[in-house]
């Protein structure tokens, strides 16, 4: 298939790339750079040894995305691009409803009219909010904590709308647990500007000793140690689920998690880092972060049963490949 990859010069979207370049189909990528940068593209023809089209432009602006729809008669969409700093979004709300909803207003309407029959949307665990785990499809959508999260409900419901009104176009919404790690070259992987706000990248700063220690955020919850659990999923695993279920892809409207389906506690998670990598990772307990819940983790089933995609990289692989991207590709 010939595939439009919005976003796909950050994190999960290079990622993608290279697994979609792996099982044969044909990459066009436009990316504005915002939170990414035309290294990548370096990067990802080292990987995949191929010259991958790329195009500077914002997704929200229909006039200068329309002639990459003329020009390439694209099978499917996978819609990466987004911001996604949830703090972020709480302080400038308007510029995450804008660009988030509207770039996926914009991408689907020019889908519709160059008649691509496959959109892909990267969605988020946080759709479900705080309910009990392991959080399975069928919940239903709790309003979320921050902007962020209601620009991912609002785009799934928009996008439902619009595969119920137009019977050739298909959708599938891609709900995301933690995606942590990087590719095993060392090439590609997760490069937040200033300090990281998740985890697993203030994990690697303060083992690279960029950082002097990690805060975590509360040992009081209700959980076997008292911190936060969440279900980390290496970005090739999930890279590989985006291509199945773009080839997959065959119901009007499919909805999957992509978890492991184990919850992982952040003193596990800083554990398996530091005898991993064979590294200290120094941290005090401070308060809870507003926001944050007790547990996420998937019922990651129905990626099984209906694309036969399950998650096979352990904790340990997805610190090793952190650490192996943090150490050679993260100089600044
Ligand atoms: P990322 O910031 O690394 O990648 C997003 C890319 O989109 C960046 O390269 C950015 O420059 C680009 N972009 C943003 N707005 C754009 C626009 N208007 N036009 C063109 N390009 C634009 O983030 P990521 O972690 O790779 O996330 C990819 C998608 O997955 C996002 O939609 C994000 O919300 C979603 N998601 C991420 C996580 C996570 O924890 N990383 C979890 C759930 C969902
Ligand atoms: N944590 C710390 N210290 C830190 C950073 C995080 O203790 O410095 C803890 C958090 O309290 C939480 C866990 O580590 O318990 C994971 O936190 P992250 O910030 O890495 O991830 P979140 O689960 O808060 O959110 C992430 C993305 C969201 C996405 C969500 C679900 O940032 O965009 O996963 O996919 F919506």
């Amino acid at each position: 298939m010939k595939i439009l990859v919005t976003g796909g010069t950050g994190y999960i979207g290079s990622h993608t790339v290279v697994e979609l370049i792996n099982a044969k189909h044909e990459v066009v990528i436009v990316d504005n750079l915002v939170n990414s940068s035309k290294d990548v593209l370096d990067q990802l023809k080292e990987i995949t040894d191929r010259h991958i089209d790329f195009y500077e432009i914002d997704c929200t602006d229909e006039k200068l995305l329309e002639p990459i729809f003329k020009n390439h008669q694209f099978d499917g969409v996978i819609h990466f691009a987004g911001l996604k700093a949830v703090g972020e979004s709480v302080v400038m709300p308007l510029n995450y409803y804008h660009n988030n909803v509207l770039s996926t207003i914009v991408v689907s309407n020019l889908a519709l009219k160059y008649q691509v029959k496959k959109f892909v949307f990267s969605s988020s665990a946080t759709v479900y909010g705080d309910q009990e785990v392991p959080f399975v499809e069928t919940m239903n959508l709790l309003p979320t904590t921050n902007p962020y999260g209601e620009t991912k409900a609002m785009s799934e419901r928009i996008l439902r709308d619009v595969a119920h009104a137009n019977k050739d176009f298909k959708v599938s919404l891609l709900r995301y647990f933690n995606p942590v790690g990087a590719h095993e070259s060392g090439l590609i992987g997760e490069a937040p500007n200033g300090i990281p706000n998740n985890l697993m990248p203030y994990v690697s700063r303060v083992a690279k000793k960029k950082l002097e220690f990690l805060s975590i955020f509360g040992n009081d919850y209700d959980t076997p140690d008292g911190t936060g659990i969440r279900d980390y999923i290496h970005v090739v695993d999930l890279a590989k689920g985006h291509v199945l279920a773009i080839e997959k892809l065959k119901d009007s409207i499919e909805v999957y998690n992509l978890g492991t389906g184990q919850g992982v506690s952040v003193l596990e998670l800083v554990h398996a880092y530091e005898k991993v990598n064979e590294v200290k990772v120094p941290y005090k307990i401070v308060e809870r972060r507003p926001g944050d819940i007790a547990s996420s983790y998937a019922n990651p089933n129905k990626a099984f049963k209906d694309l036969g995609w399950k998650a096979e990289k352990t904790i340990f692989d997805m610190c090793k490949d952190a650490w192996k991207f943090e150490k050679h590709y993260q100089e600044k």
